[in-house]
């Protein structure tokens, strides 16, 4: 492990480590969309820091934070990985030396090395360490189909009987968050999406399965149509969202369904709410996976209703070469607080942490079944709790040819569905 090539850096926040390679065959290191599967060791620098934005092609930072990468030695297969256990915003920078370097703003240099006679032998050292990819149901293997913007259940249906009438097969529909009432979790839309409460029997009668979407962010709302929207109310007397600097305010932000909370996943009262309400929900309409979303977790506004303060952890004397160069852009103030720590530290853990308690979720409405649960933000270890998808693609050529060298990634990092 040569580490003389460049300086170790150690400063309040601003660590910086690079790392000598005996050979150029470089892979993974995540979220990002990665044109090759090999990188491109001419001078490129990645940033790292879970975002709510598409994959373009550009080299910004995307949904997720994976911080392993493997190298092949030679053509004997001989192979190391290695793993920064860091969820800190950071940049992984390759160079033709070949080097690499790690250049993180907060937390420890806390490194994991791994040996192997093959690639594979490398991956499964690693994936021991950070634990085993879930093991998903059947069916959730099979073709499913999902947009936004069906419009009514009725012009579901309809999607799905022409795909039985030709018999394409295809074995789970999924409804995006035009299901719900005023884009709000755990409801439905009591007139276009009026008969939702049987949808799941009009799927199971074919042998097929139905997927929801559900969001984070709850709406503040308290009332819809006049009632009170259950979800919020019972949340707000829990204490469960993520609050503004004074470690007691729930920080308000703005989402699909307007202005809104963030449910702090990483407290374990957030995640018995959580279990519940998905198990309310199931009671008036029964599905059979759960698919999170927007879970970087992903604001309109920057940071909050109030703004962010004037401090260093809003503003770091070094930020990482993140999108906007903004900490809190599209997402939380950094000196929020959550019960793992502040967002700055946590932030792009906020994807892992819903996956978790949903992951919860499923195993009370389903003990002892596989089921299917896919996230858009992950972190080193999702692959134990979820699936993940390549984000909201354009459904062109280029991005269905950058969709291999994504899930080449993923099976590095452990998520291999
Ligand atoms: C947020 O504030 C509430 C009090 O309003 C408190 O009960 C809760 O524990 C706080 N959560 C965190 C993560 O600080």
């Amino acid at each position: 492990f040569d580490t003389t090539i460049g300086p170790l850096q150690y400063a309040d926040q601003f660590l910086q480590l690079s790392i000598k390679l005996p050979s150029s065959n470089i892979y993974g290191v995540g979220e990002h969309v990665h044109k090759q599967y090999r990188h491109d060791v001419n001078w490129k620098t990645w940033p790292l820091f879970s975002r709510d934005i598409g994959p373009s092609g550009e080299m910004h930072n995307l949904y997720g934070v994976q911080t392993f990468f493997l190298c092949l030695e030679d053509n004997t297969g001989a192979s190391f990985g290695v793993f920064l256990m860091n969820s800190n915003a950071m940049e992984f920078a390759v160079q033709p030396a070949p080097a690499v370097t790690y250049r993180t703003i907060g937390g420890i240099l806390d490194f994991y090395i791994f040996l192997g006679n093959t690639p594979e032998q490398v991956v499964q050292e690693y994936l021991k360490l950070v634990g085993l990819p879930m093991l998903p149901s059947y069916w959730s293997l099979g073709f499913q189909l999902s947009r936004w913007n069906y419009g009514s259940l009725d012009e579901v249906k309809r999607v799905v009987e022409r795909n039985r009438a030709i018999g394409l097969p295809f074995d789970a529909q999924i409804t995006d968050i035009d299901y719900m009432e005023e884009k709000k979790d755990f409801t439905y839309d009591k007139v276009k999406f009026q008969d939702l409460p049987n949808f799941a029997a009009f799927m199971h009668d074919y042998g097929q399965k139905y997927i929801i979407i559900l969001d984070p962010a709850i709406s503040t709302k308290n009332l819809v149509d006049g009632s009170p929207y259950g979800s919020f109310v019972r949340g707000e007397s829990k204490k469960v969202w993520v609050n503004e600097s004074d470690g007691v305010t729930a920080l308000v932000g703005e989402v699909w369904p307007g202005e809104t909370v963030f449910p702090d996943f990483t407290n374990p009262d957030c995640t018995s709410w959580w279990v519940e309400e998905c198990k309310l929900f199931y009671n008036i309409v029964p599905y059979d996976g759960i698919w999170i979303d927007m879970n970087e977790v992903s604001n309109f506004i920057k940071g909050s209703i109030k703004g962010c303060a004037q401090n260093d952890l809003n503003y770091p004397p070094f930020t990482p070469n993140i999108l906007e160069n903004l900490m809190f852009s599209k997402t939380l103030c950094m000196d929020a607080v959550q019960k793992w720590g502040k967002h700055y530290d946590v932030h792009s853990l906020y994807g892992y942490s819903m996956a978790i308690s949903t992951q919860k979720a499923i195993e009370a409405l389903f003990p002892g079944k596989r089921s299917f649960l896919i996230s858009r933000s992950t972190f080193v270890g999702s692959g134990k709790y979820t699936g993940h998808w390549l984000g909201d693609n354009a459904a062109i050529w280029d991005h269905l040819r950058w969709s291999i060298p994504g899930m080449l990634d993923f099976n590095l990092f452990g998520i291999p569905y």
